[in-house]
């Protein structure tokens, strides 16, 4: 059976762990440039990118690997072929699927149909190889992870529900500060706290950001919700992390965001270009992470 990464919480804790340690050895240069010889990892995006795709092509290259790409504008999955007949198609060409796409059940049907491994590059409900990243990133400046307060505050969206999963794999403690109606999954939630996860969910950011040493927001309207923008606009109103919200935050704290993100929206301007964001260094984790997930796959 090929291993896949759909969500976190396909990583068993210890492997989760240690591919968090690969990851930083890799970013300090221990990379197995061999890895993915002779083998062709393809890229499927229903939706934009500009970080996942180029740290994922440039990654499977530093592994040794062809990466393709390709988009259902450009290829039969726009013209409605079914993902089924995809999937036992695209299972003998290549060695792995790597899918941006919108419900997980098309990720789900591609593992069920396809025999070769699939890595969830962001779906509706998960972004799993970001909050990786991110994990990583929170790593290098607080390697005690369970000692640690994450808020994430605005949508209970993709980002959200991959934070919500990494809680109950890392242990650090996670408040979430959300509008009535944008609230995470309940069932992802239950699931975290069932493994032991400490998440607390609030209506009120400067409750989620006491004490916390990340903060993170994302968009108010994700993907596939652009029309939803003026209606979310009005519900997010209080929700924008600012220096205000921000001093209410531990001292230290600092702001993350997996971009791109919208300035004078979800983060003030001041918060985004200061000195607490360690955005960059979020964006730069993908390549690394990313590589690291990788090595989790196909290395036996
Ligand atoms: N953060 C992130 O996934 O960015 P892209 O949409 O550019 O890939
Ligand atoms: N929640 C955002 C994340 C983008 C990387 C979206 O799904 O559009």
């Amino acid at each position: 059976m090929p291993k896949n990464f759909l969500t976190i919480l396909d990583m068993p804790r210890d492997e989760a762990r240690q591919v968090l340690l690969r990851a930083k050895e890799m970013k300090d240069g221990k990379v197995r440039t061999d890895l993915l010889a002779g083998k062709t990892l393809l890229l499927i995006f229903e939706k934009a990118s500009t970080r996942t795709r180029v740290s994922f092509e440039v990654g499977v290259r530093q592994l040794g690997g062809d990466p393709v790409f390709i988009t259902s504008r450009d290829s039969q999955l726009g013209r409605s072929e079914p993902l089924k007949d995809t999937a036992r198609v695209l299972s003998r060409y290549a060695d792995g699927l790597i899918v941006r796409t919108f419900g997980q059940e098309k990720l789900e049907t591609l593992v069920k149909y396809g025999t070769i491994p699939v890595i969830n590059a962001l779906t509706d409900e998960y972004h799993p190889c970001q909050i990786m990243s991110d994990v990583l990133t929170m790593y290098e400046r607080t390697p005690s992870l369970d000692e640690i307060k994450v808020a994430w505050i605005g949508d209970g969206n993709n980002m959200a529900h991959s934070f919500i999963n990494a809680a109950a794999t890392f242990g650090f403690a996670l408040s979430l500060a959300c509008p009535a109606g944008y609230l995470p999954d309940q069932g992802i939630l239950d699931k975290a706290r069932s493994l032991g996860a400490d998440i607390t969910l609030t209506d009120d950011p400067a409750r989620a950001v006491a004490g916390a040493h990340y903060v993170n927001t994302d968009v108010w309207a994700s993907m596939g919700q652009e029309e939803e923008q003026k209606k979310r606009e009005a519900a997010f109103a209080g929700y924008a992390v600012d220096d205000v919200l921000m001093a209410k935050a531990a001292p230290g704290a600092c702001f993350m965001h997996c971009l791109p993100a919208h300035r004078g929206e979800e983060v003030s301007e001041a918060v985004f270009e200061g000195p607490a964001s360690i955005v960059w260094d979020q964006a730069e984790n993908r390549l690394h992470m990313q590589k690291a997930i990788i090595e989790w796959i196909y290395s036996n």
